[in-house]
């Protein structure tokens, strides 16, 4: 009698965006025929992933502290005769390439965004000779046809990449240079890809991308939303990140028109100063971005939205960092992220004069949290007492609840049937809290 081979295990840790999260689940993917499954301790994988991140500084430093801990994990499996293979994916093993295996000798992998559908290869050379081991090539097009030929999602919500790289450069931001250039994806094997989706049972999918709006197939963004809203099964489409310079008339229009694409939009601002604007290369005003704002309320009334914010760029006066305050004031957002400057070397801010001081921007970063943490409770209270369409994902943490997102993507819990995962069911808030609503169902459930 042959038993089966024994299941090798992978480890992959993600830093970052959602994109990261896209791509560490297409690695899953291209490596599970390979006899790879998913793990969650690192200590028993045979192959570690750090899915990292390089937008801001601390994320680097992370990433070798979490090295170090996982050195030690290989040279305990080592010991125990067993072996552990170390790789570093994303935007920092793009930026930094084979230092990272100069940092770290345990590392054994370097591979960029654009070549994870030849992991399978690199492993195996790995496994060979310890020969060639980096690769960081841009060709998102290859990559995008052998990584999303076997998904296996596993709930009612996905990400799906259809945008990658940016052009816009922001002089803060790595970005252009981790991502590469702006490229789309053919909305064929976009629209390919969302109907398997929904055919697994997805049924709130989100669009994503470094600038997602700047897509560039037939119809942009717009054409693509109303394409995929057409597939039985997809109820809910989101996108995610957006440009102000890549939000046209057609997309606004979508909000209105479209009624499986979601009232939430995240919409970053960066700064509501001109100078501070103009410094950072964001290509528009605080003016513009207001009347784009009310351009997208025109269409969308009660469109939830969102955006990111980042404290303490060089040259940035008090008076400058009122003006972020006004604008936050003005707009109202119900959700967003706020960052403090990080200075990226190689990117035109790092060598800008006027870097501030640290106590600088942690008491702007502490002042504007306050201001966006009270937005975001006030939009949640505003939804108590009203009935909101929810897309139960999972259970929740108590017996019997169920955990849901409403269309402002809330999370939103309510004692509910473990069969209504999955479905969209109107639910009654009845309280809120900053970070989700309370609920009940509205009709008891046949
Ligand atoms: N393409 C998107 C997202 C880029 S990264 C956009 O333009 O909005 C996500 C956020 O990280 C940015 O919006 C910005 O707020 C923040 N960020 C990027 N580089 C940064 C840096 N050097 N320091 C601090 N925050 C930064
Ligand atoms: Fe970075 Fe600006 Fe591009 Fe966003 S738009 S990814 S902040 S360079
Ligand atoms: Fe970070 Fe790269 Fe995303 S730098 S935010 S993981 S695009």
């Amino acid at each position: 009698m042959s038993s089966p081979a024994p299941a090798k295990r992978l480890y992959i840790k993600t830093y970052g965006c959602q994109m990261n999260v896209y791509d560490s689940e297409r690695m899953a993917d291209v490596l599970a025929p390979l006899g790879y499954g998913v793990t969650d301790d690192p200590a028993g994988a045979d192959l570690v992933v750090l899915n990292t991140c390089h937008i801001r500084e601390k994320a680097t430093e992370k990433l070798y502290s979490e090295l170090g801990k996982i050195r030690e994990m290989k040279e305990a499996r080592a010991a125990a005769g067993g072996q552990m293979m170390i790789a570093v994916a994303g935007c920092v093993a793009q930026a930094e390439g084979a230092e990272i295996m100069r940092r770290q000798p345990a590392v054994d992998l370097v591979v960029g965004p654009q070549a994870y559908h030849q992991l399978p290869e690199l492993i195996a050379r790995v496994h060979r000779a310890r020969g060639e081991r980096l690769a960081a090539d841009f060709a998102p097009q290859a990559k995008f046809d052998a990584l999303t030929a076997e998904r296996r999602p596993t709930g009612v919500t996905a990400f799906l990449t259809v945008q990658e790289g940016c052009d816009k450069f922001c002089s803060f931001c790595v970005v252009p240079y981790t991502r590469g250039a702006e490229w789309s994806r053919g909305p064929d094997a976009i629209e390919a890809e969302a109907r398997a989706l929904a055919d697994k049972g997805v049924r709130e999918i989100t669009l994503l991308g470094q600038n997602v709006n700047a897509y560039a197939g037939d119809g942009g963004l717009a054409g693509l939303v109303r394409r995929l809203a057409k597939i039985p099964g997809v109820e809910r489409i989101r996108y995610t990140t957006s440009h102000p310079r890549d939000m046209d008339e057609a997309l606004i229009a979508a909000h209105a028109e479209v009624a499986e694409l979601m009232p939430y939009l995240h919409l970053p601002v960066q700064s509501g100063s001109d100078r501070i604007l103009k410094a950072m290369n964001r290509g528009h005003t605080a003016e513009s971005y207001l009347r784009l704002i009310e351009r997208v309320r025109g269409s969308r009334p009660g469109i939830a939205l969102s955006g990111d914010f980042i404290v303490g760029f060089p040259g940035e006066r008090d008076a400058d960092f009122e003006a972020t305050l006004s604008l936050v004031r003005e707009v109202g957002y119900a959700s967003a992220f706020s960052f403090k400057y990080s200075r990226r070397p190689g990117t035109p801010a790092a060598a800008m004069p006027g870097q501030a001081a640290e106590e600088v921007k942690d008491e702007r970063l502490a002042r504007l949290q306050a201001l966006l943490d009270d937005q975001q409770m006030a939009f949640n209270q505003s939804q108590a007492g009203r009935t909101l369409p929810v897309l139960f994902e999972k259970l929740g943490r108590h017996e019997g609840q169920l955990i849901g997102r409403s269309p402002y993507l809330q999370s939103v819990h309510a004692v509910a049937p473990d069969r209504l995962i999955g479905q969209i069911v109107p639910v009654r808030i009845e309280s809120a809290a900053r970070n989700s609503l309370a609920g009940a169902l509205e009709l008891e459930p046949a």
